[in-house]
């Protein structure tokens, strides 16, 4: 390009640069902004837990491209009028649907802390890498795991899980396995797992090219817990018939009831068959913090690999997934792969190998670990044993008073902080799902559902550290007043002929 043609292309730079023009401006914005968002969680249950979505806001965000700047005050006003009060609801006390963390402060301020460093963490020589090692470190410490061990921050536990099937299939088929594909040697990896594990895990099977269909879904016993004898002989029958088993794949939460697996027994079978023994623990392995929950995920500290989320029982805001490896070399293998502009140097910006883009496909990644690192430091994880062991609290006392209330039936034993119930009614599924629609929409409290046995229940997770017994006897209260709107009558009551009410079960759908 000649000198003349790219001249006029070069502006000044201070009208180009995206920095505001006056710096006291945009300062006293984000005060604002800081002061909102502090009220905002300060306050939390002032607002519903969730509200419907009207028409005209959803309006809003299929707007134009827009090509004109705007004034930050009036994008800021559209974020507080419009998106603030239509969120998923999960920083309120009452959402106990799904598994939703309900994050804190601290973790809101490092999130800020880390935009404005604007961390690349794929790789090169950096304190916020050490950061995420540090991060590594910890984990491995929890679990117990030898000093050989790796980890990564990834979005959550479903790409975790993904990739802990791809460090077994590269430790099952050997490195080369990722130039050749999967071949027929990988057509016949078979995984195991159990029929109450989470559906990601037979996506990560799907996604890893090995297909759902060679997962297999070994039955559960009546507390969710995998049948370990049925395991066993559902492995030797394919190992039978040609197929080669390379995974186990144990729970540490179950997703519908909270259930954790027998993993100790689970970590001696896959010895014993020299299969990969991965844990989901997306958010029961954090009750590891919990000196009363630990001994209930023991066996885990022999597992190959753990699936977890920090930003379930953690607190941590969203997202903040992590894979811990035991073999930290294998780890890498699965993974690595050198190019001539990432090479590494022993000295300035390029040092510091291996790099966290060598434990996981991706090479630009955020600051993950800044939230972490400062939920963990600030509270400590004492502190945060007690949040997560008091979850566990509250749902027992859910439990008793679902237990004492003859309008309400329990349809699982409560093992972690997982309750599962319904509202005893003739057509009890249809008004289940009703009921728990009715509860969202009043803003009262976010339960959501599941099915059990073909029974639709009632699922409150209580994750969130700032949920209390008065948030579910809400729930409850609620539940009974959508249950009888929705039935017509109380199902405690029945009328007798002489026009008075005698308290009566119904019998359950
Ligand atoms: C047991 C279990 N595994 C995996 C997942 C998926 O985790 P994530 O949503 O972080 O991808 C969940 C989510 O709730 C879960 O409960």
């Amino acid at each position: 390009m000649t000198k003349a043609l790219r001249e006029p292309l070069l502006t000044s730079e201070s009208s180009e640069t995206l920095d505001p023009q006056d710096w006291d401006d945009i300062r006293a914005q984000g005060h604002r902004m800081l002061d909102d968002m502090i009220d905002y969680v300060a306050n939390i249950r002032e607002r519903p837990v969730w509200q419907p979505i009207p028409d005209d806001v959803r309006e809003r965000f299929r707007g134009k491209l827009p090509h004109q700047p705007s004034d930050l005050g009036k994008v800021y006003r559209e974020f507080t009028d419009f998106i603030v009060p239509y969120t998923t609801g999960n920083v309120h006390p009452g959402f106990m649907g799904w598994v939703h963390g309900g994050g804190t402060a601290v973790g809101m301020l490092a999130e800020m802390l880390a935009a404005g460093l604007n961390a690349n963490l794929g790789g090169r020589d950096h304190i916020p890498i050490d950061v995420e090692r540090q991060i590594v470190e910890w984990t491995r410490q929890m679990f117990d795991f030898p000093s050989g061990a790796s980890g990564i921050f990834v979005t959550g536990t479903s790409m975790a899980n993904l990739m802990a099937v791809l460090v077994a299939r590269t430790s099952a088929l050997g490195r080369f396995v990722r130039q050749r594909g999967v071949g027929d040697d990988g057509a016949r990896l078979t995984a195991y797992t159990s029929a109450a594990a989470h559906g990601c895990i037979a996506r990560a099977m799907d996604i890893a090219g090995l297909g759902s269909d060679a997962l297999r879904c070994i039955e559960f016993d009546r507390s969710h817990r995998i049948d370990v004898a049925a395991l066993r002989a559902r492995i030797a029958q394919d190992r039978k018939a040609g197929r080669k088993p390379f995974l186990v794949v144990g729970s540490a939460g179950t997703v519908d009831i909270g259930a954790i697996d027998d993993l100790r027994a689970l970590s001696a079978l896959c010895r014993e068959e020299q299969l990969w023994f991965h844990v989901d623990g997306a958010y029961g392995a954090l009750g590891i913090l919990s000196p009363g929950l630990a001994p209930r995920l023991a066996g885990i500290e022999s597992a190959d690999s753990i699936a977890l989320d920090f930003h379930k029982w953690g607190q941590v805001p969203y997202d903040a997934g992590f894979l811990l490896v035991r073999n930290g070399e294998q780890h890498r293998e699965a993974f690595v792969a050198p190019a001539s502009y990432l090479r590494r140097e022993t000295r300035g910006l390029a040092a510091g190998s291996p790099w966290p883009c060598d434990l996981g496909p991706d090479l630009s990644r955020g600051f993950r670990a800044l939230k972490t690192w400062f939920t963990l430091k600030t509270y400590g994880v004492e502190k945060l044993g007690a949040v997560i062991a008091r979850t566990c609290a509250l749902a027992l006392y859910l439990e008793a008073r679902i237990l004492a209330e003859p309008r309400l039936e329990l349809l699982a034993p409560v093992q972690l902080n997982i309750v599962c119930f319904r509202y005893r009614a003739a057509d009890a599924n249809k008004v289940n799902g009703d009921i728990v629609i009715d509860i969202q929409e009043s803003g009262i409290a976010a339960p959501s559902t599941t099915m059990l046995d073909g029974q639709l229940a009632i699922r409150a997770a209580i994750v969130n550290h700032r949920t209390d017994t008065c948030d579910l006897d809400a729930l409850l209260a609620a539940v009974i007043r959508f249950g009888t709107a929705r039935t017509g009558i109380d199902p405690a009551f029945r009328t007798l002929p002489n026009g008075r009410k005698r308290r009566k079960l119904l019998p359950t759908a």
